[in-house]
């Protein structure tokens, strides 16, 4: 399926804009070029970079549930230590060591950041990913870990809450941290407050801006994948060299949900999971939307199916292309008129999304939207299409890099949008429905 989206997305013709905003069109066309050099460039295994822990990616967690999570990290090297030590945060008893499980694979092509001899290649050749299944946990609890092959390549994670109790989380996307230094400074403004997990509304790294690898991603991301587990959207940047969705987008984050309805390699990322009696519901926008659609058709049984849960509070959905901006990317009334019913009748009261880089949120009757694409792409201009219909509704706007940190109550949903200087640029409470 990656593929066939891949050439569907060759076919149109867009100006490429300097720096990878969100325009995928002739990027993706000016990137094949680039592969074709890497590819030639790179036939032979490179030799991997390994340090004595073996550990070079990660790590970060996964797929949480009351009882579970997945614990995931790569190694440049079989054989590594593979356990990991997880305990209850703040409590004295010591912590339980669970085993992973490696799996090698095999990636065929490098890939480099040619604008950036900083950024460490993306080399062909063989790693070993390590998955760790943690069951039996308490629900509503938040735990550390590290590694056992390196006790610094740690992180925490909450379980989701029971039904009812208050949940946070973090909504950021479009995020691209070897940019400049807005990526990092927004997390150091969020990443404190202590999101129970993380919401990416996809654009998760940017072969794009040319000053990006998946290698220099990590350790500038490793504050938010440490930080509670994560939850992306695809986005139209998760594709953009021929390989790079199966080597690298489905090899990381591959299985983010629990009950995704495909298999964690199958390369279709459209899932749903749960905290605190609500329902999230992560939608892959470069799939079709209509009526007819797969995923369509996925979301009105899974959110009927959801709303017959013990302790069903209501459900929020996101994804990456917007269905409502006024800035310089698509809208999609479309997708909208299939949709919009769906989250009236089954109390959907937040609807997120990424791709233009800014943010934005509409206030329409029972129903919000956010753009949270600030997460440090390059900038857009946030009202560049101020003429469009939904533009009336657009309470709150700006050209700024951002993250939303978002606590679900009682009766509020309530959201705090800060900045890259640490300010606050916006407030807002959504009634629950
Ligand atoms: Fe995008």
């Amino acid at each position: 399926m990656a593929l066939v989206r891949f050439s569907l997305l060759l076919a149109t013709p867009v100006i490429l804009l300097a720096f990878g905003a969100c325009g995928s069109g002739s990027s993706l066309a000016s990137n094949v070029n680039a592969d074709a050099g890497d590819e030639a460039g790179d036939e032979a295994d490179s030799g991997i970079p390994c340090d004595a822990t073996g550990v070079s990616k990660g790590p970060w967690t996964l797929a949480m549930t009351e009882a579970s999570i997945t614990i995931r990290w790569e190694s440049c090297r079989a054989g590594a230590k593979g356990d990991v030590i997880v305990s209850q945060e703040n409590a004295q008893a010591p912590g339980m060591t669970v085993t992973s499980a490696e799996s090698p694979y095999t990636v065929s092509t490098t890939y480099a950041a040619p604008l950036n001899p900083n950024a460490p290649p993306d080399l062909a050749g063989t790693y070993y990913m390590h998955d760790t299944h943690v069951t039996g946990l308490a629900p509503s609890t938040c735990y550390t870990y590290a590694l056992a092959a390196d006790a610094n390549r740690k992180g925490r994670f909450c379980t989701s809450r029971n039904a009812g109790d208050p949940i946070r989380f973090l909504a950021i996307g479009d995020t691209n941290p070897s940019l400049g230094p807005a990526t990092t400074n927004v997390l150091s403004h969020v990443l404190p407050m202590s999101p129970d997990f993380i919401v990416h509304v996809g654009d998760i790294q940017y072969y794009d801006s040319t000053v990006e690898t998946w290698g220099s991603w990590f350790p500038l991301m490793q504050p938010m994948l440490s930080a509670g587990a994560f939850f992306p959207a695809i986005g139209n940047h998760e594709a953009e060299k021929s390989t790079e969705y199966a080597d690298y987008v489905i090899r990381f984050f591959g299985g983010a949900g629990f009950d995704s309805p495909m298999p964690a390699d199958s390369g279709d990322q459209y899932y749903r999971y749960e905290s605190g009696g609500v329902w999230f519901f992560v939608l892959d926008t470069e799939l079709p939307l209509d009526a007819n659609a797969d995923q369509t058709k996925w979301l009105a049984e899974e959110l009927a199916d959801a709303s017959l849960k013990p302790g069903y509070r209501f459900s929020i959905v996101y994804f990456h292309k917007p269905f409502v901006t006024c800035g310089d990317t698509g809208d999609n009334p479309d997708a909208r008129a299939v949709f919009e019913p769906m989250f009236t009748q089954y109390k959907v009261p937040l609807v997120i999304q990424g791709h233009m880089h800014g943010y934005e949120r509409f206030t329409f009757p029972g129903l919000t939207y956010l753009t949270a694409a600030g997460g440090g792409g390059a900038l857009g201009d946030v009202s560049a299409n101020i003429s469009r219909a939904e533009c009336s509704s657009r309470t709150t706007f700006g050209r700024f890099f951002s993250g939303t940190v978002i606590d679900v109550g009682a009766s509020t949903i309530h959201g705090v949008t800060i900045d890259d200087s640490g300010t606050t640029q916006d407030t807002f409470d959504v009634a629950v429905p």
